[in-house]
């Protein structure tokens, strides 16, 4: 019973996926014991020393690295590649984009789920068929626009990514909608709406929802329209703000007529 607790506990926390076959008890004292004489007159004197570690990337790392790529398949290499978040290991893989290059409308979403973890696509579960009625509804598909995510791996147990993991891959958020250069946003939750745009930080997303604000993109020259409106996630667990995002929806709709 009490080893069935533990690991609620830790499915709690957010630790549900193995990552080895076995568990590592990190707390245990290491094992010593004393050398053979046989092993005593093979040691050479001076041991070679250790080389030290790769430093992990960090931010500064994040923006050139994002911003030397020129071409989305260039990024989505770069993004494989970088280890400065953590969510890159436990993650499956990474969710890169789904929908048109040339995009006029990107949708930016919070991180995959595990749906989109398993599939390497944004919004196929239940959020991303959601969202799929969502864009049928004012005449669009996912063809027509460009879904991303803030976060492009999945965090553990789907908890909310963490402000420094947010940080960390918004480089790579902004150089994505940089080399497609759309005509406009749409900030679907208070993740992407936050990340977007920091100047609003301080006010939550219903507050947020339904009004265009500016969008400073590193790399483009001008600010970008951008729509905040509820997660589709949100709208599956209150339907009563569906009237809001249909409003949003509406709005969406007129704006793109008058492109
Ligand atoms: N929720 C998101 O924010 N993004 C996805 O890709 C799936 C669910």
């Amino acid at each position: 019973m009490e080893m069935l607790e533990a690991l609620r506990l830790q499915w709690e926390w957010g630790a549900d996926e193995a990552l080895a076959d076995l568990p590592i008890d990190r707390l245990a004292a290491p094992t010593l014991r004393a050398a053979t004489p046989t092993e005593m007159s093979a040691a050479t004197p001076a041991a070679p020393r250790q080389r030290p570690k790769p430093a992990t990337p960090g931010l500064t790392d994040a923006k050139h690295l994002a911003q030397a790529c020129q071409t989305l398949d260039q990024l989505a290499e770069t993004m494989r590649g970088f280890t400065g978040c953590a969510l890159s290991v436990t993650a499956t893989q990474l969710v890169f984009a789904d929908g048109a290059a040339d995009a006029k409308l990107i949708i930016i979403g919070e991180a995959p789920g595990a749906e989109e973890d398993r599939a390497g696509r944004p919004f196929v579960g239940p959020a991303g068929q959601l969202l799929d009625k969502m864009l049928a509804s004012i005449g669009l598909d996912r063809t027509a626009v460009r879904i991303i995510n803030t976060v492009p791996w999945r965090p553990p147990g789907n908890r909310a990514p963490t402000e420094n993991e947010i940080t960390l891959c918004l480089p790579f958020l902004h150089r994505q909608i940089a080399l497609i250069a759309p005509r406009g946003l749409l900030a679907l939750g208070a993740v992407a709406a936050k990340a977007l745009l920091p100047r609003e930080a301080g006010s939550g997303i219903r507050r947020l929802r339904g009004s265009w604000k500016q969008a400073e993109i590193d790399g483009l020259s001008a600010p970008l329209p951008c729509l905040p409106s509820y997660h589709p996630a949100y709208l599956l667990r209150t339907p009563a703000a569906k009237a809001d995002a249909w409003r949003d929806l509406l709005a969406l709709r007129y704006w793109l007529n008058n492109l």
